[in-house]
């Protein structure tokens, strides 16, 4: 058997690459506060409330001298809003003891992790009404023994900051930060801070230097912030604790930044704020990308009327200024006030994260028009929903074509064999419209396999990139200990990083990006397999979402031969399961059946399953899901799910529906009450012999040929290499594979030069391998 051939072509230029692989930052999972923010101090404003999380209060975090926690009922040590530091930051701590008393702070995961020898920048704001008194400041570990101390001394009745440097004695990831009050001690504390000196790049009230390590060393083009969901999951009030995302909150000294409820249920400090994003991006060599809201949260369906959008609108005029304009400007002013009077080059702004809804793109129009006239070269970017496909997907795109946005932001989280029935997806758009920004994707897992799955989609992205201009894997960074979603690119934990596999496989992509494609032929490719069958078959049911559902009329009716079985009226409740039928075996079939939601514990519906091999791997036409907004069709496969596509829709209870639901081959319709609500095709999962795309870099004069295996091994025939050597970049590992803490790379990375005879060179793969050839011109 011949090897199949790529031949390159070095002279054809193909797309402009432009700013293609970047990086996506949300704090979830504690990825800022207790994350990248190097404050090592949880709580160190007394300001966490149980509007943020259930469990937190004003000394949340703080203990006494041995471990203790705190509550502010003790009268010695109360959590006080009277003469605040800020009115934005209200609460401080009163300390009025007659013996000695000490304070403990334990920092997020187990502790403090400290290493030997390098020095942290301690400091508090603090005030005494009477007369001087002397705070002792140590790190300790949890034994007691002390690793540091300094004393800082409080003289004035106003507050005033105290700094002092601390080095650690010893390396731990347990410490605490104690304060040591003397007795007879009368004062109040605030923003009691602990910063490693070397944060990334240096700065003060910067980055952590491990977490940002890495994402520097993926060379991102842009990074997308602050968020997703925590965006504009909110009040429409800026003042309001639980607002949605308002970046004014976070600029300025960070003791004047008011605290914020976490949509993923924790606090946000702001300390990492949009000055601090700006100053990062720029330290990662990225094009910063800041998402903002449009006074419209889809999540709890609150809008601000269209004709108070003025302040949201003059939200994002003032940031491109504030990003961009020069210091006589009022933001451009504040920016160099903060620090940096060079702009930072704003290029991109988005309006709205993974919108659904009408309303979003009624006040999308509003800014679109006011954002273009004052500042036409921001490439504005519109949202397309959270779904690949369907009602929101569609109206996300109609809009963006109406008012001529630059980009559409898709989102969509899938499975593997999603990814890979989909990989020709941006073959089919259309080139001269706006571009795609694909501003959060992943497959379900951060085994290899997902990594190697992701990387032969990445082949499609950007054999497309006259169509896709940006593309990021979500979420990016996860601390251990706090999870809210996963998987994610990055993990960490007080004391230690690394990156997932996936994170591997973006850095390789990011870094040989190249700046154009190229032009290639392949030849000689065998076959591709296919996953599944080309017909959807299986059990037919209906399974409850925590709901009572009653159900007549079922029919499952064979559209060859008009046969029909007929299935019992009945009900579920709960999460109960009513199979219809075992298996059904046709490939043109229709299923009928009439529905009612009678009650139920939570706002859901209910949904059918088709095609169903067993519970961990079905379709599923759901008719209601999470929070009771949609109508989608769905593919489970191994307990994971990809979302085909989605309609904006409600199930109300006491209604009777009239349902259909037609099957051909693995193309799938959906009609309630006589509208077709999903319309899809259920793409069959097929596997490639290989992935491949080139690109030229002409910047520094390389060409790169990028090879994906998710099959067999194979061995490829390089020919029309113009260089005299390659330089291979190959990763494999075991398809289950992961790294971990213990284990941080649990993956082959081979570097091996190899000579070109001919022109030719030829080139393995192994099964389940990502292998980048560099040719050196
Ligand atoms: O990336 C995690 C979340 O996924 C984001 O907040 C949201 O945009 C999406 O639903």
């Amino acid at each position: 058997m011949t090897n199949p051939v790529i031949t390159l072509y070095p002279q054809q230029k193909g797309a402009p690459l432009g700013d293609l692989y970047g990086i996506f930052f949300e704090d979830l999972n504690h990825a800022a506060d207790g994350g990248l923010y190097a404050e090592m101090i949880q709580n160190r404003s007394f300001e966490f409330c149980s509007i943020d999380n259930k469990e937190y209060h004003g000394l949340y975090g703080w203990t006494d001298g041995v471990g203790q926690p705190l509550r502010s009922e003790a009268l010695h040590v109360r959590v006080l809003t009277d003469q605040p530091l800020h009115p934005k930051n209200p609460h401080y701590l009163k300390i009025d003891v007659n013996e000695t008393f000490e304070l403990q702070n334990t920092g997020f995961n187990q502790g403090l992790a400290l290493s030997e020898g390098e020095r942290y920048d301690f400091s508090l704001f603090a005030r005494t009404p009477i007369q001087s008194v002397n705070i002792t400041v140590q790190l300790k570990e949890v034994d007691g023994s002390i690793l540091a101390q300094e004393t800082i001394a409080v003289k004035n009745p106003e507050w005033q900051k105290c700094e002092v440097k601390l080095t650690a004695k010893t390396t731990t990831r347990t410490a605490r930060l104690a304060l040591v009050f003397e007795a007879g001690t009368n004062c109040a504390v605030d923003m009691v801070s602990l910063f490693p000196v070397a944060t990334f790049k240096g700065r003060k009230n910067g980055c952590r230097k491990d977490i940002a390590d890495l994402l520097a060393a993926m060379n991102p083009k842009f990074m997308r912030f602050p968020g997703g969901c925590l965006v504009h999951d909110g009040s429409l009030n800026a003042e309001d604790r639980d607002s949605m995302y308002r970046w004014k909150n976070t600029i300025g000294p960070i003791e004047h930044r008011p605290s914020r409820r976490n949509s993923w249920g924790y606090n946000q400090t702001l300390g990492l704020g949009f000055y601090e994003y700006f100053l990062l991006c720029e330290d990662l060599g990225a094009k910063p990308l800041p998402v903002l809201p449009a006074g419209w949260d889809p999540h709890h369906q609150q809008a601000v009327p269209v004709e108070m959008l003025g302040e949201w609108i003059q939200d994002a005029l003032d940031l491109i200024e504030f990003a961009n304009g020069n210091t006589a400007t009022k933001w451009g002013g504040m920016r160099a006030e903060m620090g940096h009077p060079e702009p930072f080059n704003l290029e991109y702004l988005a309006v709205g994260n993974e919108e659904v809804g009408q309303e979003f793109f009624n006040r999308y129009d509003h800014f679109h028009k006011a954002i273009r006239e004052k500042y036409p070269e921001i490439r504005l970017i519109n949202s397309a929903g959270p779904f690949a496909a369907g009602s929101e997907y569609q109206r996300g795109w109609n809009s963006a074509r109406k008012n001529g946005s630059d980009l559409v932001d898709e989102h969509y989280y899938q499975t593997t064999d999603w990814l890979l029935a989909n990989h020709d997806r941006y073959d089919h758009y259309d080139s001269t419209g706006p571009k795609v920004f694909l501003g959060e994707y992943a497959s379900w897992g951060n085994e290899w396999y997902n990594a190697a799955v992701e990387a032969s989609y990445m082949i499609g992205l950007e054999r497309n990139a006259d169509k896709v201009a940006l593309a990021c894997y979500a979420p990016m960074l996860a601390n251990i200990d706090y999870v809210n979603w996963r998987p994610d690119l990055i993990w960490f934990d007080q004391a230690h990083v690394y990156g997932s596999m996936n994170y591997h496989v973006q850095k390789l992509f990011t870094k040989f990006q190249g700046t154009h494609n190229m032009g290639m032929e392949v030849t000689g490719l065998a076959a591709p397999k296919l996953l599944e069958e080309k017909h959807i078959a299986g059990g037919i049911g209906i399974v409850g979402d925590n709901a009572e559902v009653s159900y007549r009329n079922v029919r499952i009716i064979n559209n060859h031969t008009g046969e029909e079985i007929t299935v019992a009226d009945g009900k579920i409740n709960a999460y109960e399961k009513v199979t219809f039928i075992e298996r059904f075996e046709e490939t043109d079939y229709t299923i009928k059946f009439e529905f009612e939601k009678t009650g139920g514990q939570w706002d859901r519906g209910f949904q059918l399953n088709f095609g169903e091999q067993n519970t961990e791997n079905t379709f599923v036409w759901l008719l209601g899901g999470w929070q009771n907004q949609d109508c989608m069709i769905r593919s489970v496969r191994e307990g994971r799910i990809s979302d085909l596509t989605q309609t904006i829709w409600k199930v109300e209870t006491g209604k009777s529906y009239t349902c259909e639901l037609h099957i051909k081959d693995r193309h799938i319709t959906s009609i309630v009450d006589d509208v077709v609500m999903n319309d899809i095709e259920a793409k069959v999962p097929i596997l490639k012999q290989f992935y491949t795309n080139c690109t030229l870099d002409e910047t520094c004069k390389k060409q790169y040929v990028k090879l994906v295996n998710v099959s067999e091994p194979v061995t490829v025939t390089l020919k029309g290499i113009t260089g005299e050597r390659l330089t291979m970049h190959k990763l494999t590992a075991e398809a289950k594979a992961v790294n971990d803490f213990s284990n941080p790379e649990n993956f082959d990375y081979q570097q091996q030069e190899l000579l070109v005879t001919h022109e030719t060179a030829e080139i393995h793969l192994p099964e389940n391998s990502v292998v980048f050839a560099e040719i050196n011109n």
